[in-house]
């Protein structure tokens, strides 16, 4: 969004404006803007350009990643073939399966290794975040070899929660319960 204005010219932006937009309340964004140090002035507001650096900064968003994906299935599939990641620095570099018909095969030019290379592979390419996106029963198992390869930070799809030791972070995405918190907003 700042980059969007950035690039359309607009060069402040004010903390009621973000609270707008983000609906995160003013008083909020510019509590927490200064924990960072001096960002804006008052009744000018924010330079958009200063900020989005900043925040790429802060959010380590300025950095490229590379990602390794675990179930190259129907979700799997999705991820490696959408292009939006790389556009925000992710890059789906390596990707795991244990189906044989699978292993081998490409999706995106990127081709599908066996699961059990996942742990040196991971070494290899010094690969610190891991996606997983294979069936429920085998999520942890993945998890294990994943951290174990030196994957610190996890985004998981499996409907399970994932075992781990500290310094690792598991991130859980699960639709089905976003839906329901829509629904509650219907009534
Ligand atoms: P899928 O069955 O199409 O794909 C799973 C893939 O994992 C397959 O290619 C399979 O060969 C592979 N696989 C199975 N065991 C493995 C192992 N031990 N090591 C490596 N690869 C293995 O499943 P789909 O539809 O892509 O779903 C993937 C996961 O995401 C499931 O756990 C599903 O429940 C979950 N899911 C989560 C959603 C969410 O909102 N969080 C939404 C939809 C699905």
């Amino acid at each position: 969004m700042l980059e969007t204005r950035d690039r359309n010219k607009l060069s402040t932006i004010s903390s009621s404006k973000l609270s707008e937009i983000t609906g995160i309340n003013s008083y909020q964004i510019r509590k927490d803007f200064s924990y960072f140090g001096e960002f804006g002035k008052r009744g000018i507001g924010y330079p958009v350009s200063e900020l989005a650096k900043k925040l790429k900064k802060i959010m380590k968003s300025n950095k490229k990643w590379d990602i390794a994906l675990a179930g190259a299935g129907n979700i799997g599939t999705a991820f490696l073939r959408y292009k939006g990641f790389s556009k925000r620095g992710f890059t789906i570099r390596l990707v795991f399966d244990n189906d044989i018909l699978k292993i081998g095969t490409e999706i995106d030019n990127i081709k599908i290794l066996p699961i059990q290379e996942m742990e040196e592979h991971l070494k290899k390419q010094k690969i610190k975040i891991g996606i997983i996106a294979v069936p429920a029963q085998s999520a942890q198992e993945v998890a294990d070899k994943m951290i174990a390869g030196g994957v610190r930070s996890i985004l998981n799809f499996a409907p399970v929660s994932i075992r781990h030791s500290q310094g690792v972070s598991i991130k859980h995405i699960d639709i089905a319960i976003e839906l329901e918190k829509l629904v509650y907003y219907l009534f």
